[in-house]
């Protein structure tokens, strides 16, 4: 049973890309020391936890998801004192560290698979996927062809390529869901689930506030190595290169897992937290992630991330969320990461009206709110050019992962507040002239001090529990709900729309028209604070 409280209901966290945040050595890349000198400016943002993206040794084939040791620091990034550090530091302000944890591959580098690769009597081969070649159509044409034999099934990689590539040496091939540096864990072999519970342990102890579990939906692959089915229509959430990965992910086993690691985050105070990244097609697949309030207590909502930034769609995921969760669970409610285009580009196209407006919806949902670095400045995709591409994954792809990752934008300076003045970043700075944290933060009008406000205002309406949803009827366009105290209106419309009576209080609104009593201007919003419904409005559609 939990010991203590449910601290990450209600709560404000915050995702850091660690070598985008903030850069201590002048090397061009974000450090540990970085996210320490970035603490002040969190607490004062208001934010109760942040995820660091990953932070163990890695040869980086794909920035540190590819891991080559589980109990250590990467070097480019700091030292296991640094993390100590930043654990101690963090709590004196109130914030607690989660970090990222890759559970369904390692680092061809890591000692296991090393071992593994050196035969097939090797102690640590059954940790990794190994199959014999096939005859048949697989054979050929997709993939490295074995003597006798092609790749075991038609799953595919990532990248698009065959899952599977052939060690020369044993005449086997192995499984790789991402890159061929990444080669899958076998979740069938108990050792495997010995190690994990050992990793976890190891960082609990240290005062780890929980994990991000990359590719919580992967772990187990299907025993019989079944072929997948063809994908009826692309789309980022069923699948990719014309596959459904029925049988290379969210395999039942899975759960299993989480249960047990469940058990273990459980018997910490406060208990450890696990948060998912649960890329599944559906809501009821998301729901069953926290199994009977005994596996995941958080899982990322990529139906919610993926769905258009209209009333119908957004509204129709939230409620449908919301249904479909078992009772008690805390959803959570994030539209932007290292992975996908920033939301104030993808939902917003640039349009600051319209960021603010998803900033107010995305903060007064019911339950945990994941900001991901730069939102609260809506800070948008910046165009990397293919010869400053650093992501291996989306080389070939047309829209580059690079383009979300690039340096936090703390000040107008040549060198972004990010780095020391000459040095090159990592990857190229966006326009910190006109947008950044320094400037904002001197403006109470900016994006950043409305942020703030919310936070603040979240802090109190629903700290430490997921507050009651209820849609209210509302003028077509218009999303109108009440979440436990607050009453929210937003106008996901390009035309205005009458407000018909006064509120009883306007706590905050996101554009100057949003007074009581007056207009909901184009892609504004407010929040307010009323018992009643919107007047005037009764008989018009709602749910
Ligand atoms: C997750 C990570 C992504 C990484 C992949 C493989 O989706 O978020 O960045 O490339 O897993 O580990």
């Amino acid at each position: 049973m939990a010991k203590g409280p449910r601290w990450w209901q209600g709560a404000t966290l915050y995702q850091i890309y660690v070598r985008s945040w903030r850069d201590t050595d002048a090397d061009g890349y974000g450090d540990l020391p970085g996210v320490i000198a970035g603490l002040d400016y969190l607490a004062w943002l208001g934010v109760d936890a942040i995820w660091l993206s990953p932070t163990m040794p890695s040869p980086d084939e794909d920035w540190g998801y590819d891991v080559s040791d589980y109990l250590g620091v990467h070097p480019d990034l700091g030292t296991l004192a640094d993390m100590d550090k930043l654990i101690a530091e963090a709590d004196l302000r109130g914030i607690r560290v989660v970090l990222d944890l890759v559970p369904n591959h390692t680092s061809s580098a890591h000692a296991w698979f090393i071992d593994a690769r050196s035969g097939p009597g090797s102690a640590h081969r059954d940790y990794y996927v190994w199959a014999d070649p096939v005859k048949g159509e697989n054979e050929g044409g997709m993939g490295r062809r074995a003597e006798g034999g092609g790749p075991p099934n038609n799953w595919l990689d990532a990248t698009g390529a065959p899952a599977w590539t052939l060690d020369a040496a044993s005449g086997q091939y192995y499984l790789h869901n991402f890159l061929p540096s990444q080669p899958d864990l076998n979740w069938w072999e108990p050792g495997v689930h010995e190690e994990f519970r050992e990793i976890l342990r190891f960082w609990f102890d240290r005062g780890v506030a929980g994990f991000r579990i990359d590719v919580a939906h992967g772990l187990y692959s299907d025993a019989q190595l079944r072929d997948n089915p063809p994908l009826e229509r692309e789309s980022r959430l069923e699948g990719r290169f014309g596959q459904k990965p029925v049988y290379s992910s969210n395999r039942p086993e899975t759960h299993g897992v989480y249960r047990d690691w469940r058990r273990l985050a459980d018997g910490y105070s406060p208990p450890r937290l696990l948060l998912g990244e649960s890329w599944v097609a559906t809501l009821g697949a998301l729901a069953s992630y926290y199994g009977q309030d005994d596996e995941l207590q958080l899982a990322f909502n990529f139906p919610f991330l993926f769905a258009g930034f209209d009333t119908g769609a957004i509204s129709g995921v939230v409620g449908e969320t919301l249904a479909r969760l078992p009772a008690g669970a805390c959803p959570v409610w994030t539209a932007s990461n290292h992975d996908v285009s920033r939301f104030p580009t993808r939902w917003c196209d640039g349009d600051e009206r319209k960021a603010r407006l998803a900033l107010l919806v995305l903060a007064t949902l019911p339950g945990s709110l994941m900001l991901y670095y730069g939102d609260e400045i809506a800070m948008t995709d910046v165009p990397v050019p293919p010869p400053l591409r650093r992501d291996k994954m989306t080389a070939r792809q047309r829209e580059s992962r690079d383009e979300a990752r690039t340096p936090m934008q703390w000040d107008a300076s040549p060198s972004a507040g990010f780095t020391a003045e000459g040095v090159t970043p990592w990857l190229p700075f966006g326009d910190n002239a006109s947008r950044n944290v320094a400037a904002q933060r001197e403006d109470p009008a900016s994006t950043l001090r409305l942020v703030r406000d919310l936070i603040a205002l979240r802090r109190t309406a629903f700290g430490g529990q997921v507050a009651a949803y209820e849609r209210l009827p509302a003028p077509p366009g218009v999303w109108a709900y009440r979440s436990g105290p607050l009453l929210v209106t937003a106008n996901l419309t390009d035309q205005p729309v009458p407000l018909p009576e006064p509120a009883d209080e306007v706590l905050l609104a996101t554009g100057p028209e949003a007074k009581p009593g007056a207009v909901l201007g184009p892609w504004q919003g407010r929040l307010t604070r009323r018992s009643r419904g919107l007047p005037g409005t009764a008989g018009l559609p709602g749910t």
